[in-house]
């Protein structure tokens, strides 16, 4: 019947599997369209304390009656997403008939996280900070036209497309860090049997047990037919596109809600509502700009009370203060129409809270509202916002410094804020306007 997207409008990590696993109960349909286990998204699905993380498999997937769509934009490691179905079956969560690929996503050889890591250790000092899945070297392959999707599994060339790229793959890897290489080889040559072997097994399990189809058909068979309703879940976020994000510093997919058609293969008639999530502040894991980084020990007060460590890789989240102008632009980029602010409890217990509002260029002094192209030669402009003790000063009464705060990025932004996430667990969350009063994006609805 129709689409909604919600997508991440900082560097990933803005708390989106917890808006989805809010919102996705309204819905029948919760898919991905691009990214892959590079993904964490955490959620709290049942009393227990024990988060569960989900890197291929969206966040809906915890409600019962929704299925999950796994788009044809998504890169697909079947080992990784063997393991979450199993952590689904831990916690009592059924997926089967559930989950559905569409057969063009594309697989992640073992070879592919090979040459993530090679790569990375090559570049040394100019790292990306990948979260070395694999996820730069698949995207090559897909757009160089020598990439395996899903579907080709079912076919009896697959072992012969395989192997060939394998072995390209090995050559690759021997040329871009001839040392790190041979290290690889001390035991094997090639490629680890056993790893290659589990590959295969799991690759075998999942055709077993999942439905893979032709994406853009079962979608719109789904929404005209069954009249059914689509929550589309981004991944990663806007500053990550590998076009309009702070580039090379970004991931290899489009992120922006602009790429969910072309991703998915549905007509952008069919979107009605665009979400986006911004962290009440701003973290990156992974190296690259960040004006608004603060320094110790405000970065780590951040870091600790708001849990900043990384659900993919564990690393430590750079820390840092919310960015206006950044917030501004990925609101632009996506169109969004409303914002969800996530972990606004963690500034709580500050004086004041710097808010980014400008930027400087660093050589000229010259000043500008826009998101540079060139980041890192500028420096952020700063207005301080009063800070608060407490987010309520009544039951659904917020202090009215939180009120300011949220104004700001209101004024600043010309989109609504329509609820507010004040803690990890499902119920710790605040609406503050009605979805259903947003205006709808393509006119039809
Ligand atoms: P890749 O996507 O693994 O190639 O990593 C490229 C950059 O994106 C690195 O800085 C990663 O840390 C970052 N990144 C990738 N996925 C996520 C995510 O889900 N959340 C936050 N950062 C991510």
């Amino acid at each position: 019947m129709y689409v909604d997207v919600l997508v991440g409008l900082q560097w990933g990590d803005e708390g989106k599997g917890k808006v989805v696993h809010v919102l996705a109960q309204e819905y029948d349909i919760v898919a991905r369209f691009q990214g892959g286990p590079n993904a964490g998204h955490t959620i709290f699905p049942d009393a227990s304390d024990q988060p569960l993380i989900l890197h291929h498999i969206p966040s809906g997937i915890v409600h019962p009656h929704t299925i999950a769509f796994l788009g044809a934009g998504m890169v697909i490691d079947p080992i990784i997403l063997r393991e979450e179905l199993r952590r689904l079956e831990e916690r009592g969560i059924p997926w089967q008939n559930r989950i559905i690929i569409d057969a063009r996503a594309h697989l992640i050889l073992p070879t592919h996280r090979l040459l993530d890591r090679l790569s990375e250790q090559a570049k040394g000092a100019r790292r990306i900070g990948s979260t070395l899945r694999g996820i730069g070297p698949v995207h090559m392959d897909k757009t160089g036209r020598n990439g395996l999707p899903i579907g080709i599994a079912h076919t009896r060339d697959f072992h012969n497309q395989y192997a060939y790229l394998r072995d390209k793959h090995l050559r690759l890897a021997k040329a871009i860090h001839p040392e790190a290489f041979a290290q690889t080889q001390a035991n094997h040559p090639g490629i680890d049997p056993a790893e290659e072997q589990q590959w295969f097994a799991a690759i075998h399990d999942l055709l077993d047990s999942i439905q893979i189809v032709n994406g853009p058909y079962w979608l719109d068979t789904h929404l005209n037919r069954h009249q059914h309703r689509i929550l589309v879940e981004g991944a990663q976020g806007t500053l990550l596109d590998n076009l309009f994000g702070t580039y090379p510093y970004v991931t290899s997919s489009r992120t922006l809600a602009t790429a969910v058609c072309a991703e998915l293969g549905i007509h952008f008639r069919m979107i009605r509502h665009v979400y986006g999530v911004a962290k009440a502040y701003v973290t990156r894991v992974g190296e690259g700009p960040f004006p608004t980084e603060c320094a110790l020990p405000d970065q780590e007060w951040l870091r600790e009370k708001g849990g900043e460590y990384g659900s993919t890789t564990g690393r430590p989240r750079r820390c840092g203060w919310l960015d206006l102008v950044a917030l501004r632009y990925a609101v632009m980029l996506n169109a969004v129409h409303g914002l969800f602010l996530t972990k606004i409890d963690v500034l709580s217990g500050r004086e004041s809270l710097p808010l980014a509002i400008a930027y400087q260029h660093k050589t000229s002094g010259k000043q500008s509202r826009e998101f540079p192209v060139h980041l890192q030669e500028w420096l952020p402009i700063y207005e301080e916002c009063p800070g608060w003790d407490r987010l309520f000063v009544a039951p659904q009464t917020l202090h009215p410094s939180v009120r300011q705060y949220i104004q700001r990025i209101e004024e600043a932004t010309g989109v609504p804020v329509l609820a507010l996430s004040t803690g990890p667990e499902k119920e710790a969350w605040m609406p503050l306007r009605e979805l259903a009063s947003l205006p709808a994006q393509s006119g039809i609805f």
